[in-house]
């Protein structure tokens, strides 16, 4: 297949904004095309600090300590519990991280987001999971409501100065959205009654629009207020929540989580976007095209559930356009259009309920049940799209993959594409469950590794010779191409999870997901880290430095971009 030399306008994948703009695809069947002016160039001394510095990776490591590569440092920018403001404190377990920055010329000085996607009630609430099986039957108001502070994200002002990022406390622009904010539907049909409803929980990863607001997506929503599920008469049944029982103090419907949520930067409104559909998005990755069209890709993760892909019919519409779903196996995006598949219209009632239960719908028209699709990127080299399949264990598939979307003629509204695996997990290439995945800006690929912590650095588990979560780097080009090479190793029961390079690439904001995870007692921590004096596991945001990659100034020759 060769790609187009398209515009590629306004790549804002995880690159920050505005400084660097990948103009043209530089690729065509895995060899460069030829190099024109107007192509981004990379010095050769950029490539041999690739070669020379960062590809020097660390072995598996099953310590309680954020390890880096040789070259890299890291410092804390803010961690659970830090107060932002005069009320309010960062959440719990932050994953997601985006940065925008005020002024593209400045980008030191900007808004951090950072998504909060659950809580881990014996540190927040002090209520004690492992005692109590039934969080319903023993929980109290008071404990529901510190849990529901410490889900959904938070904005604060982050400056670096002499090379150290910190949060400005008290920016007005600080602020929390959390399980009880007020959130509009961006729909004309209300669902449940509601146009407006409570909250938003389980935000995972997400994603920047082109117009600069923040992207943050509701992940296992069905472990706060229960699922609806229907049987072969297609009536309802309400499915208690499995993990945190909010529904004995809070009567909120299931169906109002389980959306891709955008919020406003400036001033801290939200809104859900019904038209994405509703399942356990892990993320979303917006592409605008030429004529401003929105091109928005989200995966269900979960076991044998489906990839996603949003065309609007409008510019900048989240609204007006039509949801797909892959079937991988023919290379064919489904609509999931209601008014014209009389298979839905034998099922549901309406296109609402078509979104709402987005994953039987996907069924009956021939998705691909794929194996938990997590995070999605947009090549900035070649436009194709990598999607990370964690795992299936069921199907024994427990190192998971890479899978790679090529659409037709490089076309982000194709109906047709062609999927590959990119890179499969497992101990030969050195990586199990990848999850994230960012590029910089010379278009490697990093990524990091969810492995539970359950199973993780257990001799009778698939998962022992991985040891602790980790962050990868997978150089496109020069002598290492292709290789997985471990740059970091997480505290005990962590994951890494939100790489977001800044504008200028000099720095990588990283989440340290929920070291002491795996902890029963409160005195007793599987990890102290960050090592605060009460030996308390906090989540941290960190800003990693060093020898990252900068910028693509110049390209003379670069073959097997692989
Ligand atoms: Fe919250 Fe799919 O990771
Ligand atoms: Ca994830
Ligand atoms: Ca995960």
């Amino acid at each position: 297949m060769s790609y187009n030399r398209r515009e590629f306008i306004s790549f804002i994948g995880k690159v920050g904004l505005g400084t660097v703009v990948f103009p043209k695809f530089l690729v065509s069947c895995g060899s460069i095309s030829t190099p024109s002016n107007e192509f981004i160039k990379i010095p050769n001394e950029r490539l041999d600090v690739l070669k020379s510095v960062i590809l020097r990776g660390i072995p598996a490591s099953n310590k309680d300590n954020l390890i880096l590569a040789s070259g890299l440092s890291y410092h804390t920018i803010i961690k659970w519990g830090d107060t932002i403001n005069d009320t309010d404190t960062f959440g719990f377990n932050n994953d997601f991280t985006c940065f925008i920055p005020f002024d593209d010329n400045n980008p030191n000085d900007g808004l951090l987001w950072v998504n909060h996607e659950y809580v881990n009630p014996l540190f927040v609430s002090n209520f004690d999971a492992n005692k109590y099986k039934n969080p319903s039957l023993h929980k109290t108001k008071d404990q529901v409501d510190k849990e529901m502070y410490n889900v959904g994200g938070t904005i604060v002002r982050i400056k670096e100065e002499n090379g150290l990022w910190s949060i400005v406390k008290n920016d007005h622009r600080n602020r929390r959205i959390t399980a009880k904010t007020t959130i509009k539907l961006n729909w004309d049909t209300p669902i449940k009654g509601k146009s407006t409803v409570v909250g938003t929980l389980a935000n995972c990863s997400g994603g920047i629009t082109p117009w600069k607001t923040f992207i943050t997506c509701e992940e296992n929503y069905d472990g706060f207020f229960g699922e609806t599920i229907y049987n072969e008469e297609n009536i309802p049944k309400h499915i208690p929540s499995h993990a945190y029982g909010w529904e004995q103090f809070y009567n909120y419907p299931p169906e109002h989580y389980g959306w891709v949520v955008e919020v406003n930067p400036k001033d801290g409104s939200a809104q859900k976007h019904i038209a994405l559909g509703r399942f356990a998005h892990e993320c979303c990755t917006l592409y605008e095209l030429e004529d401003k069209r929105v091109v928005a890709y989200t995966g269900d993760d979960k076991n044998n559930e489906h990839l996603y892909k949003f065309v609007s019919s409008k510019p900048g519409s989240l609204k007006d356009g039509t949801l797909y779903v892959a079937n991988t196996i023919k290379g064919k995006w489904l609509p999931l259009d209601w008014a014209s598949q009389p298979l839905l219209k034998n099922k549901f009632k309406d296109q609402t309920e078509v979104l709402i239960r987005a994953r039987e719908a996907a069924k009956i028209i021939g998705a691909t049940p794929l194996n938990r699709p997590e995070d999605i990127e947009i090549d900035p080299i070649t436009g194709n799209i990598f999607v990370t399949l964690t795992n299936n264990k069921p199907k024994n598939d427990f190192h998971g993959s890479i899978l790679k979307i090529e659409e037709t003629n490089g076309a982000f509204d194709a109906l047709t594409f062609k999927a590959v695996t990119y890179k499969a997990g497992g101990e030969a290439n050195g990586f199990s469950c990848p999850d994230n995945l960012a590029f910089d800006l010379s278009g490697n690929l990093w990524m990091t590794s969810d492995m539970s912590g359950n199973v993780m650095n257990k001799k009778d588990k698939p998962y022992f010779p991985f040891k602790n979560n980790s962050l990868f780097v997978i150089p496109r080009y020069g002598k290492d191409a292709g290789k997985v090479i471990r740059v970091a190793s997480a505290p005990r029961d962590a994951e890494l999870t939100g790489p977001w390079f800044s504008p200028d690439g000099k720095t990588l904001f990283l989440s340290v997901q929920h070291p002491g995870e795996e902890t029963k007692d409160i005195k007793n921590p599987t990890s102290t880290w960050p090592f605060d004096k009460d030996n308390i596991p906090k989540s941290a945001v960190v800003a990693i430095k060093g020898n990252l990659i900068e910028k693509m100034n110049k390209l003379d020759k670069i073959e097997n971009i692989i």
